[in-house]
This record gives C-alpha cells, sequence and structure tokens, in this order.
C-alpha cells in the first residue's frame, strides 16, 4: 500500500487549523499538526494525529520542531500549510514599533523561516505544495488593522514570488484569502487590542469603542461568516489540483472585494473601504 501523503498544519489549536488538520487526517494524509500550548497536543492526539508545539515567533521553536518533523516523516513532506497568526487590532498611529515587530514575528518572518526549512526537503523529492492562509486583508487594506494588514500584504508579496521562482520544480505555492470564518481570531484580537493599545489615550477612542464591542461579541456578526470548512475546500484543491491556483478567495466579501479593487479607480476604491467597518 502507497505510504500517506504527509502534510503540516500549523495553528491547529482553534478554528481553521483545528478543522483542517481533521479532516485531512480523514482525508487520509499524515498531519503533522502544531500548537504553541501544551495543553492543546491532547485534544489533537486523541484524534489520532501526530502533534507537536511549535511558535513561529521563536526561530528555535521552528528549528526544534523541524529536527523533530525529519527524523519522523524520513524527510518526507508533501505539503505545508502555514495557518497560524494573530490579528493585532490598532489604528497605525497607536502601534509601537515593537507591537508592529511581533505581529510580523507571527505572520510573516515565522512562516519564512519554517517554509525555508521545509522547501529542501520538497525539492529533494522533486514534489510540494505550499499553501498560506493569508486573508482578504492581504489584498484589500482595512481601517484600525494596519498591523495585520500589512503583515498580510508582505506576505502576498512574498508568496507569488516564491511561487513564479518554483515554476518547473515540481513545488506549487498557493494563497487563500478568507473573509469572516467562525474561529477564535476575533477573541484573540480582542486580547491584543486590551494588551497592546492604550485605548483611552487614543484620537481613535471612539473608534475603538465601536471596535471593541465588535470583538467581544455584542455588536452586529457579519451575515457573510462562514464555517472553517469552507476554507478546508480550496485547501483541497491547492493541494490535489494539477494546476493550483495562486490565489483562493473564500466568502462573498473576500470575493467582492477584490474585484471591487480591480474595477474601481484607486482613490474611489480606498473611500468606500473607509465605512467598510
Ligand atoms: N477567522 C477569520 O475570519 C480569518 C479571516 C482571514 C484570514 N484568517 C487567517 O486564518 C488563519 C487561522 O486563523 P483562525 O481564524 O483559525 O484563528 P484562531 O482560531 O485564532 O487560530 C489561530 C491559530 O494560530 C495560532 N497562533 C497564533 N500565534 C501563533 C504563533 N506565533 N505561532 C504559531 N501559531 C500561532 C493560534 O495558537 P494559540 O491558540 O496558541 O494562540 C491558533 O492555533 C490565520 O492565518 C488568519 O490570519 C482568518
Amino acid at each position: 500500500m502507497a505510504e500517506p501523503r504527509t502534510i503540516i498544519v500549523t495553528g491547529c489549536s482553534s478554528g481553521i487549523g483545528a478543522y483542517c488538520a481533521r479532516a485531512l487526517k480523514a482525508d487520509g494524509w499524515r498531519v503533522f499538526a502544531t500548537v504553541r500550548k501544551q495543553e492543546d497536543l491532547g485534544s489533537l492526539q486523541a484524534d489520532g494525529i501526530e502533534a507537536f508545539r511549535m511558535d513561529y515567533a521563536h526561530t528555535d521553536s521552528i528549528a526544534d520542531f523541524m529536527r523533530e518533523i525529519e527524523v519522523v516523516s524520513g524527510g518526507r513532506i508533501d505539503a505545508l500549510f502555514n495557518n497560524g497568526a494573530y490579528g493585532q487590532p490598532g489604528a497605525v498611529e497607536d502601534l509601537t514599533t515593537d507591537v508592529l515587530r511581533e505581529q510580523f514575528e507571527a505572520n510573516f518572518f515565522g512562516w519564512h523561516e519554517l517554509t525555508r526549512r521545509v522547501l529542501p526537503l520538497m525539492r529533494k523529492r522533486g514534489s510540494g505544495r505550499i499553501v498560506q492562509c493569508s486573508s482578504i486583508l492581504g489584498v484589500v487594506p482595512y481601517r484600525y488593522r494596519g498591523a495585520y494588514t500589512a503583515s498580510k500584504f508582505a506576505l502576498e508579496g512574498l508568496s507569488v514570488t516564491l511561487r513564479m521562482e518554483l515554476q518547473g520544480s515540481g513545488i506549487h505555492v498557493s494563497l487563500i484569502e478568507p473573509g469572516p470564518i467562525a474561529s477564535r481570531f476575533t477573541a484573540n484580537a480582542l486580547s491584543k487590542i486590551n494588551e497592546h493599545i492604550d485605548i483611552r489615550g487614543s484620537v481613535h477612542a471612539a473608534d475603538y469603542r465601536r471596535q471593541l464591542a465588535r470583538l467581544d461579541g455584542t455588536g452586529p456578526v457579519s451575515r457573510h461568516k462562514l464555517q472553517p470548512d469552507a476554507v478546508y475546500a480550496v485547501l483541497k484543491d491547492a493541494l490535489n489540483s494539477k494546476n493550483p491556483k495562486p490565489h483562493y478567495p473564500v466568502t462573498v466579501p473576500a470575493k467582492q472585494g477584490m474585484m471591487l479593487k480591480r474595477l474601481l479607480p484607486a482613490d474611489l476604491f480606498y473611500r468606500l473601504m473607509r465605512w467598510t467597518d
């Protein structure tokens, strides 16, 4: 019997990663799932998933994880799903450089580090899939999400460049750009705004109060919000299709955002985006 294909999925303690790790396992993949905290290993292991600790913000953690993975996988990694990330809310003028740097360590530099460590294994086998869980905010900007938007714009730029550089290598790179998906993302963002933004002292205090109501679940919920299985549907295509697409927008707002950006003059588009939250 053929060996199952192997995939690394990061950020599997909740949301999209937790769902996709289990769905991939059910579809016959050998899944190496990562979480940051010891207490999150158990529920994945209970579902028969090989689970490891890895934090993108710490280079040593990525190196330790990959050393272990090379041994357990025998050097066979067929696919990488970079997924673990968080959103740091806050107006651009309220973001300290350290807070911005932290956002990039988790959402951008860590992804690059892990990808660079996986690529030589894929190159040796002459095949592989790298799928980046970006965001519609990697394509269109959003007020009070400058740190996250910047990290995902950077990810888009690096990933499409990598895609072009890998043409002909047998390794394919795709980006998934979800709009609103049910997960712990907004709850985690709420703790980040409270941790890092001086809400009361900001000229944006009134806007933050409105934002907080949305993040804590008391504000309106997008009627377009989908479950993580919507992301899995396109992840499967990126992993299995002979010619995986560069971009996979997910949800109606994500598809609309991309289309409007393409069609409208820039000034009009940004003025429209001013009213989206
Ligand atoms: N939900 C949405 O509406 C939405 C929309 C567009 C894009 N996305 C993208 O979807 C991906 C998954 O997010 P989600 O919606 O599933 O949110 P989530 O439920 O908050 O899950 C995020 C996962 O990332 C992990 N993570 C956070 N910081 C990390 C780090 N430094 N190193 C490694 N892992 C880290 C979290 O671990 P802990 O539990 O330890 O914090 C958690 O497992 C992210 O890339 C996000 O940008 C989400």
